[in-house]
Formats: C-alpha cells, sequence, structure tokens
C-alpha cells in the first residue's frame, strides 16, 4: 500500500492508472477505522482493480467545532488496520490540498429537502461540507466507482443527488451496514460510548428491527411515536426516528403509497451522537 500524501503525487499515479486502463475504485472515510470501512474497502477491491481510500477530517462538514476537536484520528492504527484490505492507495492530504487558497473548491448544488431533513435539520450545512469534500476528492482520485457505507443512508442520498447534478460519470455503489454482534452499527464514534452507554446503545438497532416488523400492521406514526418512547425509556435521547420514503426521504404516511421505506434514527448515548437507519421494505 503506498501512502500518498499530496494532489501531485496522486495525479501521476491515477493518470499512469488510466493509462494502463486500470478501473479506479474510491473509499473516502474520516479515519478512525473500524470493520466496517474495511469492509467497503474489501467491496470495492471485488469491483476495481485499484482501490484508493482517503482519511480526511473534513472541516467544512462539522458544524459543531466542538465534535470536530474531538474526532478521533488514530492515524497509525488506521494504516496497520489498512494492509491486508485490498487498499492500493491511502490518500492522506492536509487541509490545504483539499482547500488550497488559490483553487475556488465551493459547490453551489442545492438538494433542497434531501440535506434538510433529519440530519440536516439537526445539523445545519453537514451535506453542503459533505458535497463539497466528496465532489474535490473525486475531481482528485478521478474514481470509476465511489463506495459509500449504508450506515449514512441520507448522506448516499445526498452525494447520489450531486453525482447527478453534475452529471458525473463516477457509479455510486452502497454498502450494507457493518453490525456488532449485539447488532450495534459500527461507527468511529463507538469508541467514546461509556461501558453504560455502550450496553445500552444496541436498544437503536432492535428499534429499528421492530419497524421493520411494524411497518403495514401499524400507522407509520404510531411506529415512530413508540420507538422515541423504546429509546428514551432505555436512556437515550433520541433526535429524531424517522420512516421515510428510500429515494426522497419524505416522512411516510401510507407505506402503500412508497416502493422503499426505510426507517432513520440518530440519537445521543451521553455525550456521544449515534445514527443507524434500516430498510423496511425494499
Ligand atoms: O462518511 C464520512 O466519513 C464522511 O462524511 C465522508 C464521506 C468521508 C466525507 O468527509
Amino acid at each position: 500500500m503506498l501512502i500518498l500524501r499530496n494532489n501531485d503525487g496522486l495525479s501521476v499515479f491515477i493518470a499512469n492508472a488510466e493509462k494502463a486502463g486500470r478501473k479506479i475504485g474510491f473509499v473516502p472515510t474520516m479515519g478512525a477505522l473500524h470493520e466496517g470501512h474495511l469492509a467497503l474497502i474489501r467491496e470495492a477491491a471485488t469491483l476495481t482493480d485499484i482501490v484508493v481510500c482517503s482519511i480526511f477530517v473534513n472541516p467544512t462538514q462539522f458544524n459543531d467545532p466542538a465534535d470536530l476537536e474531538k474526532y478521533p484520528r488514530p492515524i497509525s492504527r488506521d494504516i496497520e488496520l489498512l494492509h491486508g484490505t485490498g487498499c492500493d492507495i491511502l490518500f492522506l492530504p492536509e487541509v490545504g490540498e483539499i482547500y488550497p487558497q488559490d483553487i475556488d473548491t465551493s459547490l453551489s448544488i442545492h438538494p433542497g429537502r434531501l440535506a434538510e431533513v433529519m440530519e440536516g435539520e439537526f445539523r445545519p450545512g453537514h451535506f453542503e461540507g459533505v458535497m463539497q469534500v466528496v465532489h474535490r476528492l473525486l475531481d482528485l482520485v478521478r474514481p470509476h466507482i465511489l463506495v459509500m457505507g449504508q450506515k449514512d443512508y441520507q448522506q448516499v442520498a445526498v452525494v447520489r443527488y450531486m453525482l447527478e447534478a453534475t452529471r458525473s460519470p463516477v457509479q455510486l455503489h452502497m454498502s450494507a451496514t457493518i453490525r456488532e454482534a449485539d447488532g450495534l452499527a459500527m461507527s468511529s464514534r463507538n469508541v467514546r460510548l461509556t461501558p453504560a452507554f455502550r450496553a445500552i446503545a444496541p436498544v437503536i438497532c432492535q428499534t429499528l428491527a421492530e419497524a421493520r416488523e411494524l411497518i403495514g400492521r401499524m400507522a407509520p406514526q404510531e411506529i415512530m411515536d413508540q420507538a422515541i418512547e423504546q429509546l428514551t425509556a432505555a436512556g437515550l435521547t433520541p433526535e429524531y426516528f424517522r420512516i421515510v420514503d428510500g429515494m426522497t426521504l419524505e416522512e411516510v404516511s401510507d407505506p402503500g403509497q412508497h416502493e422503499q421505506i426505510v426507517a432513520c434514527t440518530a440519537a445521543w448515548a451521553g455525550d456521544v451522537r449515534l445514527i443507524d437507519n434500516m430498510v423496511l421494505r425494499p
């Protein structure tokens, strides 16, 4: 695995790969890697000839400076974990490489409601930052396939919109969420959970699974109310639990009217914010 820290080195490598007709897969991350990220890289390796993974803690997608500061950055451990996953290039840029003073990296794309509901409501500006950095990284990496995790379902929907709006040729591949044995979705934030909240946190996945059982038998509003009660009773502080259309992310009132239905939730476990989702009807 080659570690590249600047755009010039990356650009030479990518140009050579393109000349050789190799198919490039890209997995963008913010580091603090776990089995979920490694699964994305392994999946990218099955789909493409060369896998590029980036680790860049993107300042423009954090609406809370404290969250940016607290974000874990265990870089040597990340590098160790990447060995043997099929990652060919680790791109490890500094802020100045991604957002140089002399290049306008801003993006004026407005996905509307897709970026305003759920995470957009509680993290204003977050998806603008995500679109900006993914767009910039795609410009640098020039992959054929972009691999992202279902864990961030709304992020995938917003990036899909961005790719369509910019007429990007990049193919977006969404990989299934990887869970701990007790159902907790793997996340870089899990390491910050206290033992007590770690024990409670699987209730998030249980509540989503219950929603999957209940959809079609109980009104979505009742399921959502019950889920909020259940998460609260367990000791979490839920921000939202929504049953939404899988494409528009608008709330579902009549499940019969929708082809794809997803339940998405965010809840605080102490001072750690966890998100998760489950497809209720594929
Ligand atoms: O999902 C993440 O880790 C980030 O939002 C991403 C896609 C790497 C952009 O910074």
